[in-house]
């Protein structure tokens, strides 16, 4: 069985996150996010990977190269510009052999894949589509179908009002390789907006595949943040150990700590800050004296001087926040920012490095 997951797009929503760091290499848990997709994929038995990339490929390949750490064959192909989400499969056609999953590369999911496999062969039919339901769809691809899972229509971030349904595609799709004869070659095409209304228009067999999994898109600073607090909360099963977990854990003196809360290696901790609730340190973080650091993510090296605090907020490598600094909640620090001592800086910020 093979799989490719889509990792070409360039996190926009994420910015400045994936201005350095491309969005399925932003880390869950100390963990880049592609990385437990691919052990994920190995558990299911699926061995074969095709990586289509194009934004910050470097990022991917230097990290996984050719799969074996994981047990896995990964192969890239690298898109000079963006191909689209059906484009980037008609790209890589000439390594697949058969069926084959299909993962969008920013989605956090407990699916079971075996189960959506065997799903897909009871139908029998083109293409299956992993289905979830959601409070608002217009974010999402629509997907209308009869009683049996026949879909009948896929709508593309409808607007609020005109959505016709509130089950929406999760992003794992299991295709036959027949729909690759679908796409047009040498063109950016959308699997949502072209490849699949087509299909249907055309009365090909495609089937929804509805579970009440846990599902996020990781896409937005909010998604990416509540996706940890559900995983600290046991919502999403990760396998973590409830509270205070992280190979650092033992570093850390319990007296700073606030849990649930995860500690990566090598972190320097004040035993007068406090770190969490439901807060991440990356590897080789260090926070001052008298220092708090609550609902937060902060990535590897980032540094957190005496008094700053920090409230929902994710900061990105090697950024810096000075002595009392004020965080405030859902803002984002790009890497290697430096936020100078006292400066307050507002909700929802978004902060860039100055050269
Ligand atoms: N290789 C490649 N080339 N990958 C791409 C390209 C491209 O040109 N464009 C997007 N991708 C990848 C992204 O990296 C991501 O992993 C995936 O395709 C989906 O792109 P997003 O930009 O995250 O799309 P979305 O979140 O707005 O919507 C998609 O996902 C929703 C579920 O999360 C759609 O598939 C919706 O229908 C769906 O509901
Ligand atoms: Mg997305």
């Amino acid at each position: 069985m093979q799989a490719v997951v889509l990792v070409g797009g360039e996190g926009t929503r994420l910015r400045p996150l994936t201005l350095e760091t491309p969005k399925p290499m932003i880390p869950v848990m100390n963990m880049p996010f592609l990385e437990r997709t691919l052990r994920r994929l190995k558990e299911a038995g699926i061995e074969d990977v095709i990586l289509p990339a194009g934004y910050l490929p470097e990022a991917i390949t230097s990290h996984f190269g050719d799969g074996s750490s994981l047990g896995l064959r990964v192969r890239y192909v690298i898109e000079e510009t963006p191909l689209g989400t059906a484009g980037a499969l008609k790209n890589v056609a000439d390594f697949i052999t058969g069926p084959f999953f299909v993962l969008n590369g920013d989605v956090l999911t407990s699916l079971d894949l075996r189960a959506m496999l065997a799903a897909h062969r009871e139908k029998g039919g083109l293409g299956t589509l992993h289905l979830i339901r959601v409070d608002d769809p217009s974010a999402f691809g629509c997907v209308v179908h009869d009683p049996d899972g026949r879909i009948s229509a896929f709508v593309e971030k409808p607007e609020r009002d005109k959505a016709p349904t509130n089950e929406v595609n999760a992003g794992t799709y299991l295709l036959e390789r027949e729909v690759l004869d679908a796409i047009p070659a040498g063109r950016p095409v959308s699997i949502e907006r072209e490849t699949f209304p087509q299909l249907i228009a055309a009365g090909r067999p495609l089937y929804g595949y509805t579970t009440d999994d846990y599902w996020i898109d990781l896409g937005k600073p909010e998604a990416y943040l509540g996706a940890h607090r559900n995983v600290f909360d046991g919502v999403m099963p990760l396998g973590l150990t409830p509270d205070i977990d992280g190979p650092g854990r033992e570093s850390v003196p319990t007296t700073a700590i606030r849990p649930p809360v995860f500690i990566g290696n090598g972190c320097a901790v004040d035993s007068s800050a406090v770190i969490g609730p439901y807060t991440v340190l990356g590897d080789g973080c260090s926070v001052g004296a008298g220092a708090v650091v609550a609902d937060s993510l902060l990535w590897d090296r980032v540094t957190v001087d005496a008094g700053a605090r920090v409230d929902a907020a994710i900061v990105a490598s090697r950024a810096r926040i000075g002595a009392g600094a004020r965080i405030a909640h859902g803002s984002v620090i790009g890497h290697d920012a430096v936020i100078e001592p006292g400066t307050h800086v507002e909700e929802n910020a978004r902060i860039v490095a100055v050269d």
